[in-house]
Order: C-alpha cells, then sequence, then structure tokens
C-alpha cells in the first residue's frame, strides 16, 4: 500500500468538490439549477483581453519565466499607482502569479520552517478555504480567527502567545465571504502590529475592484515594509480560466518568493502575461463589470431583504453573505433550496471552527435576467 500524506484524508475534500456532487444529483433528477455558488462568473471576457491572447501564441512557446514579463510588471506597476496611488518598483515589487489560489496556498512555505515552535499561519474564519490549506501542506499550524459583527479581522486583538508564534497573518479585504472592506487605518494598525512582531502580513485583494460605493484601500498604502497583497483577474476581468493574478510589496519579500517559485517552476505562461497586460492596463471594462455586478446584488439583495432576511454587509466583492432564518441552518436552508434548483453554498463551507454555520453564500454570478427567474423559484421555495 502506498504511504501517503495523511492531510489528503484528515481533509475533507476542497468543498467545491462536494458542492459540485450534491449539484450533479438534483441536476440528474431534471431539476434546472440555478447556480449561485461557485464564484465563476457568466459573463463573457471582454474581446479585447481573448485577442491579447491570441496575438501573443507565437510559432514556439519556450518556458516562460518566473520573474514574468517586464510587460506585464509594468502593466501591473501602473495600474496600483492608478487605482492605489503607491508607486512599485516594476523589476522587485511585482511578481506574477498563475491566479492567487496558488499563490494562496503555496505563500506559507515562504515563511514556515515545520521544525520551529512558531510555525503559525492566522487567518480570518470564515474565509478563502486555501489559507488553511496552505498552512497545514506547508507543515504550519493554521490559526483560524473567528469573525462576528461586521466580519473585519483585527489581529491586534490577537493574544500575544498567538503573535509570538506567528511567522504570517492573512487578511483578506474585500472579504470572501462576507463583502466586508477593511477600512485603511485598520489596514495600517495592523502593518505596524506585524512590524513590530516580525511577521510577514498579506492581504488578499482578489476583490479590490468589484466594489459598489467606495473603492476598498490596499495594504500597499501602509507601506511596502513586510508586507505583500494579492490580486486577481478572475472576478475582476472575467478571467478566471486564465488562471492569472499578481503578489506586489515589500522586495525583500518578492525575490525570495522567485527563489522559493523556481522550484516548483510557477509561472504563468507569457501568452496568458500578454491577456494580463491587457486586462491591468484597462480600467473600463472593469466599471462596466462593477455596473453588472452591482445591478445583480441589488436585485437579489431587495428580493431577500424584503422577505425579512438580514443580508449581511456585501459592500464589495461578488457574494451576498445571507443568515438563514429560524429553525435552519445553513446545511439544512441550503438543500432545501437545492431541492428547488437554487444552489447557494452553506456558509459552514468557508469556517472551520464552526463560524458561518449561520449564513449561506450566493455568487452574484448567474446573469440578471437569470436571477430573476431564480427570485420566482425562490419566492415558490420560501412560502
Ligand atoms: C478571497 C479569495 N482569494 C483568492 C481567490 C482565488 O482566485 P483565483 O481565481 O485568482 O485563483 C478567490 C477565489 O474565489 C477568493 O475568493
Amino acid at each position: 500500500m502506498p504511504r501517503i500524506n495523511p492531510l489528503l484524508d484528515q481533509l475533507a475534500d476542497y468543498p467545491m468538490v462536494e458542492l459540485e456532487r450534491r449539484k450533479q444529483a438534483v441536476a440528474d433528477r431534471g431539476v434546472r439549477l440555478f447556480d449561485f455558488s461557485i464564484g465563476d462568473p457568466h459573463e463573457p471576457t471582454p474581446e479585447f483581453i481573448r485577442q491579447a491572447l491570441c496575438d501573443a501564441v507565437p510559432a514556439r512557446c519556450g518556458y516562460p519565466s518566473i520573474a514574468g514579463t517586464a510587460d506585464l510588471r509594468r502593466a501591473i506597476a501602473a495600474y496600483v499607482d492608478r487605482r492605489f496611488g503607491v508607486a512599485l518598483d516594476p523589476n522587485t515589487c511585482v511578481l506574477p502569479t498563475s491566479g492567487a489560489k496558488e499563490a494562496v496556498f503555496h505563500l506559507p512555505l515562504l515563511v514556515v520552517d515545520p521544525a520551529a515552535d512558531d510555525r503559525t499561519v492566522v487567518f480570518p474564519d470564515p474565509g478563502y478555504p486555501a489559507y488553511q490549506r496552505g498552512a497545514l501542506f506547508a507543515g504550519g499550524h493554521a490559526h483560524a480567527v473567528p469573525l462576528t459583527g461586521d466580519h473585519i479581522f483585527r489581529p491586534w486583538e490577537l493574544p500575544a502567545d498567538v503573535l509570538a508564534r506567528t511567522r504570517l497573518i492573512w487578511l483578506n479585504s474585500p472579504h470572501n465571504p462576507s463583502g466586508a472592506i477593511t477600512p485603511l487605518d485598520d489596514l495600517k494598525r495592523a502593518a505596524d502590529l506585524c512590524r513590530e512582531h516580525d511577521i510577514v502580513l498579506i492581504c488578499d485583494e482578489a476583490y479590490a475592484d468589484l466594489y459598489h460605493d467606495t473603492p476598498p484601500p490596499s495594504l500597499l498604502q501602509a507601506g511596502l515594509d513586510g508586507v505583500l497583497v494579492l490580486h486577481s483577474l478572475s472576478k475582476r476581468s472575467g478571467m478566471t480560466g486564465y488562471r492569472s493574478g499578481f503578489l506586489a510589496g515589500d522586495p525583500s519579500l518578492i525575490a525570495r518568493l522567485r527563489k522559493l517559485r523556481s522550484n516548483p517552476g510557477l509561472a504563468p505562461q507569457d501568452f496568458v502575461n500578454a491577456a494580463a497586460a491587457a486586462a491591468w492596463s484597462d480600467d473600463a471594462h472593469v466599471a462596466e463589470r462593477r455596473v453588472t455586478f452591482s445591478a445583480k446584488r441589488a436585485l437579489l439583495r431587495r428580493f431577500f431583504q424584503d422577505a425579512g432576511f438580514d443580508v449581511h454587509g456585501s459592500d464589495a466583492a461578488i457574494y451576498l453573505w445571507v443568515r438563514v432564518p429560524e429553525g435552519h441552518d445553513d446545511e439544512s436552508f441550503a438543500a432545501l433550496l437545492l431541492e428547488h434548483g437554487v444552489v447557494v453554498s452553506p456558509g459552514g463551507m468557508y469556517g472551520v471552527e464552526g463560524a458561518g454555520r449561520q449564513y449561506i453564500r450566493l455568487a452574484l454570478v448567474p446573469t440578471l435576467d437569470e436571477i430573476g427567474e431564480a427570485i420566482d423559484v425562490l419566492r415558490v421555495a420560501l412560502t
């Protein structure tokens, strides 16, 4: 019998894998599905981005470099300057990634020493599941911090003994699943705390451009020392299948990351990099997508609020985080909706210590028309 990493059996299937199974069972009964589960929006990738990719496929495609193309790094630095007013050296402060998820998973490898007592990675709970998984596979100790109320994670409230053991803290703003935005003062306070304790602070800003009213700030605005941010083109530019994102921040950390990532050869393809350069250089398509997501959010939010539900925050990102009604938990309520063909994620999927069990998450991925039809189905399901 081959001996495999026990974590693979200890951890439940990645939550989305399990959800796919349940969905398929209902679809097999011939029920029409309105799928609000996985954050993979239905709108097409803008034409100019697809064209940039096609134009960049050469007759011979050699290995890409870990550092990415100079064009892409420049486009990213220009975007960060336009969007957050932070000047970055594209050659030392920016590193393209193959989407944000692999970076979330691999980043603990940068800091975790599996033999050390201080090998803790701290992250918000509920939160994106890869924070925990990356920490564990790197041999770290995963420390989930329950979020309540406004769902904003304030690392300065961590006990001193946890801080003493911690090497990496994850922030996520705008937050998946709640859509909460961490204010700049809090980002600065978290950065100061981490500098004081020699902890690397990384803010996952995958939804930074998908807001409804006020543009969320970036951790980069708190200075580069000891910090990194992670961005993604997946939802911002409708490029989930391209797998493209970037890390930016402290040049000494970026240099170490280049070294680390050359081991598995984690480098996005150059034709993807060309499409990414086009996407980061254009703000107009993102503004259009914001209008689309805001319209979807308004429609669905109004429905749930009129029906007496508590729709939490959801100030940014592409989700509604809805409190389940009396007499239900996340699983039972999601199962009820699924019976009618409306697929939502039980909030517990995003939690480690039972966080999220009072919520369901709806990803605003169906089109506006589909959401209108889904609301008719929801009306029936909820009577
Ligand atoms: C908070 C957060 N971070 C990272 C990711 C991964 O994004 P990508 O598609 O770039 O891998 C997601 C995807 O849903 C996310 O919600």
